[in-house]
Order: structure tokens, then C-alpha cells, then sequence
């Protein structure tokens, strides 16, 4: 299509938009719709979205339908109505990410449609294999593929340089050592080796989609957005089957996933690849900035720090474990599970930093019901969004919400799970991993990532900040859609500890 053809049909959707305006009907909340059509309110909204919702939130109260790029979104803001929206069934749908976005952003064809009977089921399915019993295979092969690439990385010593300090970036650091382990433990590694080649080229073009990400959601088409095109491109070709054939030690779960893809000669080589593609997205994407959140909180509070280094220590001496820098170290899933602090210093760097939205859409006209007095019309078609950040943001809940405190979900010893909200004991008051029907089916998995990186990290190394750096602070661009990056790197060092 010429580019002029596409600025006329543009034009005419906005005409369209205009002509079309809705109106605020009885019960229905109140609406914004911003000056600008169709746009509405999608670039405040990009620009800081905590901020915009708290705004709207003490003009129009708890509930209120924001015109956002084309769509209509109502915000449920009272964390004391969430537990009315996750489980409402039948009217509302939570799919509209996986069946439509996901397939836009990642390259493959839309999985409902009649070509591929059974697949979205069978995708579904697959999904189990990442928890339960299952994840103690996944836990074990990704503490081992830490261990390589903290060994080989990080733990041999490089001659030359200061009472062995040695300085980093805290984010590419975690961002290195974490998309390779966890390629390795979902894909396998090339049969004569442990590490692939061009592990460190793939994570580049990995990074610079990951940019493009938020713009791709919003499905700007990909010909638009430069480069785009051809890195995808490239990262899709990375998992075409005649390459991944080559891999052994490949996880269960993707093992079973080729297959499955196997069964459809509707899909393509590149599709099967895309599929793959969309797999390392999902488990590195968050993963990778959670890592440096919890990193970067534990090492600016060394007092933090040292508790939970000693937890650490503690679980591998009860073990009969003695650790000693100089031999490898694993943490089985069960000493994992035995560790509430590093936990809660997990869960405080993911209240800090996460920002994703639930969404829901209506699927026909009806009243949705939010308290015991209260309820709003809603149209079909009608999108209806939490966004949790709101609520891991409100003092009323989480006194001096900006604030790390480590222990924060802990109390007496053991795991805090009691939060208020207006006098009332709050139902959910953590979610970075989505709600109901549409959690995330790696939440298990990523927790145990994490804390085995922060095992490794704090009984090797001693760790520092390096001077003279402002505060970490996040970049909202990827606001609505998971966990933020770090506006910028920060700069520390780490020596090998000496035990
Ligand atoms: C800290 C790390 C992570 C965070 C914060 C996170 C967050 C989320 C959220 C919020 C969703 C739901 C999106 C929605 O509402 O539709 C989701 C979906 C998903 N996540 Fe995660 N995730 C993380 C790590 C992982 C890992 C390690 C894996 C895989 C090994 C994974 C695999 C998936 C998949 C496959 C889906 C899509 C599920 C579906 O289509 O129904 N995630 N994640
Ligand atoms: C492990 O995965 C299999 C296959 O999907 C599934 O049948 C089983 O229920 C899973 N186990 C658990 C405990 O989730
Ligand atoms: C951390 O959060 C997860 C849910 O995201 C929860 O299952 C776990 O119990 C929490 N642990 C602590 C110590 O807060
Ligand atoms: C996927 O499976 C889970 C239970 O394992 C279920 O709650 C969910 O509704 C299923 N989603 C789809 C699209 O079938």
C-alpha cells in the first residue's frame, strides 16, 4: 500500500472517530475523551501512566472509561473491587493479548483461527510443564547454566587489575548472565558445547526489538518502525528447526511445544520459529529488569544485603553444604522455597518496579457489579483494566510506598500476608503477574531464576556501587506492559569474597 493511500485512510478513520464520538450513558462511568480524536488520551497516558491515573482518579473517583488510541478503557482503581473483576467469567474475556497482540508483535499467524484447530488448547496445555513437579527439572538445568556462565563470565580471574575489583554496568551485567542461562535451560545447548556461539549478538538484537516492543503492542506496523523488520527477522531464524535439531538438554517444555507445531503442516518453518521466538520474549523480557531491580536494591542496601546473604548461607549449612568460593555451588528447589527474605526482597523489587495492565473486554452489553451497593453499565467491546501499580504505589497500603524495605513482606519471621485498605483486609495487594485466568504461566520459575542469580551473587562476590551516581529511576516507556528498565546503567563492583 503507498504511504499516501494509507494517510487518507488514516485521515478517514479519525473522521470516522469524530463523527462516531460516543457519549456517557446513564450508569456508565464518567468519560474522558481528550481534544484530540481517536488519539485521546494515549500520550499523556504514555507519558507517566501512575501519574495520569492518580490525576483522573481524584477528579472522576474510583471508576472512569478513558479514551485511549481508539479504545475505551475502564479503570477499576480500588484494589478493594479487583477480586469482583478477576472473577467475573463469562462476560468478560481475557484473551485479547495472546489471540490478537501477541501474534502482531512476535510474527506468527493468529492461533484461533480454523487453520489450527486444537492449538491454542494445546499451547495452553503446555503451559504446566513450566510448574508444579515440572519446574524442579527447569530449576536444576538453570542452576547449572548459571553456574557456567558465572564461572567462565565472572569467577576466573583477569590478571592486572586492583586487589581484584572489578567494575560493571549492574544491568547489562544481569541482563548478560540472564538471557543466556535462560536460553540455555529453555532451548539446549549445541551438542560439543556447554554456550552457544553469538549468544551476545542475539541478546543486541534482543535488546533493540525489546525497544521497539511498546510500539509494536500498540500495533504500529512493523515496515514503520526502521530496522524492526529485519532484527525480528533475525531472532526468528535463530529457532528455525533445522537448527534447533542440533540442540540437546532442551527443556521439556519446548521440547513438547516443537512437537506439538510438528503436528500442523498449516504452520511454516517460520512461523514453528516465531512461536519459539515469542517464548524467549515471554521468559527474559521481565525476567532480565527484575534481576537488576532486586540486584540493584539489595547492593544500595548493604544492611539488607547482609541479612539476606546470611539466610543464604544458613539454608547451605543446614544443608551440610560448607560453601567455599573456589568449587561450584546449587540450591535445590526445596532450599529455594527455604529462603522468605530473599523473597520478600524479590517481591518489594517487583512492587517497586512492575507496571503491567490487566485487561478484560466485554463481551456484550451488561452491568458490572464492583461492591455490595455499587455496579456500572459497561458496552460490549468495552475493554475493563486493572493497573496494579496503583495500588503497589498507595501509602494507604504500603507506608512510604517509595521506599525498599526488604522485609517488607515479612513479619515475626515469617511472611506478611495481611495489607488494608480503608480498614479493609485486601484480597490481592501483589501482582506483577497479571490476575485470574491470564497469570502468568512462568511466575514460579522466574521467582526461582532469580533468587538462584542472587544466590550465586552474594556468596561469590562482594559488591559495591561505584561513587557519585544519582538513584536508579525507572523509564516508563514500557509502562502498562510489565516490568520497567532503569532510566539509566549503574555503575558498581564486585571482587571475588574471600572464603
Ligand atoms: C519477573 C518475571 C515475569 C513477570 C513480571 C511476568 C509477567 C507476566 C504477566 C503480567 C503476564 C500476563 C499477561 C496478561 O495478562 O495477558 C505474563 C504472561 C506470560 N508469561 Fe510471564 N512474567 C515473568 C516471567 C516469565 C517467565 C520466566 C516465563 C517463561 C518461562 C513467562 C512466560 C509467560 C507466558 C508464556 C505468558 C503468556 C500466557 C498466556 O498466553 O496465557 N513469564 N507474564
Ligand atoms: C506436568 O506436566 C504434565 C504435562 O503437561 C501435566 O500433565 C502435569 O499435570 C504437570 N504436573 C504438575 C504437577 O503440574
Ligand atoms: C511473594 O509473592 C508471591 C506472589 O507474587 C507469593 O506467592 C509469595 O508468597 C510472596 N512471598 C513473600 C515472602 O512475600
Ligand atoms: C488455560 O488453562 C487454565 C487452567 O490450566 C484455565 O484456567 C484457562 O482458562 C485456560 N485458558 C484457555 C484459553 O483455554
Amino acid at each position: 500500500m503507498s504511504p499516501l493511500l494509507l494517510l487518507l485512510l488514516g485521515l478517514l478513520s479519525v473522521l470516522l472517530c469524530v463523527l462516531r464520538r460516543r457519549n456517557r450513558r446513564d450508569g456508565e462511568p464518567p468519560l474522558i475523551k481528550g481534544w484530540i480524536p481517536y488519539i485521546g488520551k494515549a500520550l499523556e497516558f504514555r507519558k507517566d501512566a501512575h501519574q495520569f491515573l492518580e490525576e483522573h482518579k481524584k477528579k472522576y473517583g474510583d471508576v472512569f472509561t478513558v479514551q485511549i488510541a481508539g479504545k475505551y478503557m475502564t479503570f477499576i482503581m480500588d484494589p478493594l473491587m479487583y477480586p469482583n473483576i478477576i472473577k467475573q467469567g463469562r462476560q468478560l474475556d481475557f484473551h485479547e493479548f495472546s489471540n490478537t497482540v501477541a501474534p502482531f508483535t512476535f510474527g506468527y499467524p493468529i492461533i484461533t483461527s480454523s487453520e489450527f484447530p486444537g492449538l491454542k488448547e494445546a499451547i495452553n496445555r503446555s503451559f504446566q510443564l513450566l510448574q508444579g513437579e515440572n519446574l524442579t527439572a527447569l530449576t536444576e538445568s538453570m542452576m547449572g547454566n548459571l553456574m557456567v556462565v558465572f564461572r567462565q563470565d565472572h569467577l576466573g580471574t583477569r590478571p592486572g587489575e586492583n586487589e581484584g575489583w572489578r567494575s560493571g554496568s549492574m544491568f547489562n551485567f544481569c541482563y548478560s548472565v540472564m538471557f543466556e542461562a535462560t536460553f540455555l535451560t529453555m532451548y539446549g545447548r549445541p551438542q560439543s558445547a556447554h554456550r552457544h556461539s553469538g549468544m551476545g549478538m542475539l541478546k543486541e538484537d534482543f535488546l533493540r526489538f525489546d525497544t521497539m516492543f511498546p510500539l509494536l503492542i500498540a500495533q504500529i506496523p512493523i515496515w514503520l518502525l526502521g530496522q524492526t523488520i529485519t532484527i525480528r527477522q533475525r531472532l526468528i531464524e535463530f529457532f528455525l528447526p533445522h537448527q534447533m535439531s542440533y540442540w540437546s538438554h532442551t527443556s521439556q517444555f519446548i521440547r513438547t511445544r516443537a512437537e506439538l507445531f510438528e503436528q500442523y503442516d498449516t504452520l511454516r518453518d517460520g512461523d514453528k520459529a516465531a512461536h519459539h521466538f515469542a517464548i524467549l520474549w515471554a521468559s527474559v523480557g521481565n525476567t532480565a529488569p527484575a534481576t537488576f531491580w532486586a540486584m540493584y536494591h539489595l547492593v544500595s542496601h548493604p544492611e539488607a544485603l547482609e541479612v539476606v546473604r546470611q539466610e543464604i548461607q544458613n539454608v547451605l549449612i543446614l544443608g551440610g553444604d560448607n560453601f567455599r568460593s573456589d568449587t561450584d555451588v546449587t540450591f535445590s528447589r526445596d532450599q529455594l522455597d527455604k529462603l522468605p527474605y530473599l523473597e520478600s526482597a524479590i517481591n518489594e523489587s517487583l512492587r517497586l518496579s512492575s507496571a503491567s495492565t490487566n485487561i478484560r473486554v466485554a463481551q456484550e452489553d451488561f452491568s458490572l457489579r464492583l461492591h455490595a451497593e455499587g455496579s456500572v453499565a459497561v458496552r460490549k467491546g468495552d475493554i475493563i483494566a486493572l493497573y496494579p501499580q496503583s495500588m503497589h504505589l498507595d501509602p494507604e497500603i504500603y507506608e512510604e510506598p517509595q521506599t525498599f524495605r526488604f522485609d517488607r513482606f515479612m513479619q515475626d519471621g515469617k511472611e506478611k500476608t495481611d495489607f488494608y485498605k480503608g480498614g479493609q483486609r485486601l484480597r490481592y495487594y501483589l501482582m506483577p503477574f497479571g490476575s485470574g485466568s491470564t497469570m502468568c504461566p512462568g511466575r514460579y520459575f522466574a521467582i526461582n531464576e532469580i533468587k538462584q542469580f542472587l544466590c550465586l551473587l552474594l556468596l561469590y562476590f562482594d559488591l559495591e556501587l561505584e561513587e557519585g551516581q544519582t538513584r536508579a529511576t525507572v523509564d516508563n516507556s514500557r509502562a502498562g506492559l510489565g516490568v520497567l528498565l532503569p532510566a539509566t546503567d549503574i555503575r558498581f563492583r564486585y571482587r571475588l569474597r574471600n572464603v
